[in-house]
């Protein structure tokens, strides 16, 4: 399993927390998690880990009991889409993009910047 699965670092101020290994998220896919009082979804598809906000942008259904689909995470409720990349909603959605976050994976745990969480800054 690749050890360098990371997307949206870079940022300054940074403070990296583990919240789930590696090997768990990936035998799972999505896995629900709270970082400082913030509740996300984390999710693995292929060789891409994200963190978005766990609740669907459309209705606050929740997406950790979504599925993913082609690269999108699908939301349980009515089956919108958002892009895993950049949190695109499919088509014909009125709702705003997901918020993704930065994540970070080393040594087979994943890391999510609660100072990104704390200012809102997406990835
Ligand atoms: S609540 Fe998620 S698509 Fe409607």
């Amino acid at each position: 399993m690749p050890d360098d699965w990371t997307t949206g670092a870079g940022h300054t101020h940074e403070q990296w927390l583990p919240v789930c290994s590696l090997p768990r998220l990936t035998s799972a896919g999505i896995v629900a998690v709270r970082v400082a009082g913030v509740d996300l979804a984390l999710v693995a598809d292929g060789g891409l880990v994200s963190a978005c906000e766990r609740a669907c942008p459309h209705e606050q259904a929740d997406l950790a009991c979504g599925h993913i689909v082609n690269g999108r995470l699908a939301c349980p409720r009515h089956d919108a889409s958002f892009s895993l990349v950049d949190g695109a909603i499919s088509d014909g959605w009125p709702s705003r993009p997901l918020r993704l976050y930065p994540v970070r994976v080393e040594r087979g745990e994943v890391f999510i910047n609660a100072a990104c969480l704390r200012s809102g800054r997406e990835a």
